[in-house]
């Protein structure tokens, strides 16, 4: 049976400033549009999403790719994870320097090694002896978060609380950046599949990592439940396991309208986690919440593209399906 594809994206949930919506606005729509002509001309879930992904980490606006944060030695890590629902194939790599668009290299991953996983090095050479080029890692350093950084550290050392949610209690979501990607798509062979990609959080350790590679909590698929893609604060997420906690409820007969914001709400009350989660079945239904003030969000059916970057009042609304 033919289905109508259907893609959906995040490009991070917080409290987007007045004047970066727009940017944030326009790098999903330019997502949308790349995961879209994937899927309108029968391609597969699993390659849409990879090109959505791959478009939001070639935009700066976004924490994936270039104009990541930095880590508090001032160098970006990248982490990813792309995977493919009908066959739970997944590809992800974390801890990344030198490699442009982490997502192309999960991607290797998965198509081109027995293993799921790479970190650091390893996965660099791994990308590198598969064909990939491996750029400077000043090549993904911005200005912006140069100063970024030097504003964190300068407050660090005033003895202000770190409100950078880097695992902090007092970490804050209206406060807080968190521009984490991802894409989640419904093929017309009815096919899932999502993708994940991140910098990670402001100032954290090297070698921190974070929910969004890590399979099952920012980033899951399975044609059989759902496919799932997370932001957000990135260790309460991985505790919970959330993405494969959405999954499964819809697995066991839970609508994904309702799944979005039970997930949200959960990690809320349970870890005082905040965040945003795209949820699509099989069946073509599906959620989108966050509980930050805002979410930079786009679906695309053969209706067409929508974008926006407010959810939250209008959860009803835009659980529905087109
Ligand atoms: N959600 C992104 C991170 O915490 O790394």
């Amino acid at each position: 049976m033919t289905r109508s594809p259907i893609l959906l994206i995040h490009g991070g949930a917080w409290d987007i400033p007045a004047d970066l919506l727009e940017a944030h606005e326009q790098g999903v729509f330019d997502a949308l549009q790349e995961g879209w002509r994937v899927l309108e001309s029968g391609g597969s879930a699993l390659d849409a999403v990879q090109s959505a992904v791959t478009s939001l980490e070639n935009d700066p606006a976004f924490d994936a790719g270039r104009g990541s944060f930095l880590t508090r030695d001032g160098r970006v890590q990248l982490d990813a994870l792309i995977m493919d629902g009908a066959t739970l194939r997944a590809g992800g790599v974390a801890c990344v320097e030198r490699i442009r668009n982490p997502i192309l290299a999960a991607r290797l991953v998965l198509d081109r090694s027995p293993h799921v996983y790479f970190v650091g090095l390893g996965a660099e050479t791994f990308a590198q002896s598969q064909g990939m080029t491996l750029i400077d890692n000043s090549e993904l350093v911005l200005d912006r978060e140069r100063r970024r950084l030097a504003e964190a550290h300068a407050r660090e050392q005033a003895g202000a609380p770190d409100r950078t949610f880097s695992g902090h209690p007092e970490s804050d979501p209206n406060e807080t950046s968190h521009d984490t990607v991802g894409a989640v798509a419904l093929d017309s062979e009815g096919r899932l599949a999502a993708a994940t990609s991140t910098g990670g959080t402001l100032n954290k350790d090297p070698g921190r990592v974070g929910d969004s590679s890590l399979i099952g909590c920012g980033c899951y698929a399975d044609n059989t439940a759902a496919a799932v893609s997370l932001t957000g604060w990135g260790e309460p997420i991985m505790k919970l396991v959330l993405g494969k906690w959405a999954t499964d409820k819809v697995l066991a007969g839970r609508s994904p309208e309702q799944v979005a914001p039970e997930a949200m709400a959960y990690l809320l009350r349970r870890l005082g986690g905040h965040g945003g989660i795209i949820l699509l079945a099989p069946d073509g239904r599906y959620g989108l919440a966050h509980n930050t003030p805002r979410m930079a969000w786009g679906i695309h059916t053969a209706a067409g593209p929508r974008t926006g970057t407010l959810l939250r009042d209008q959860d009803e609304n835009e659980s529905e399906n087109s």
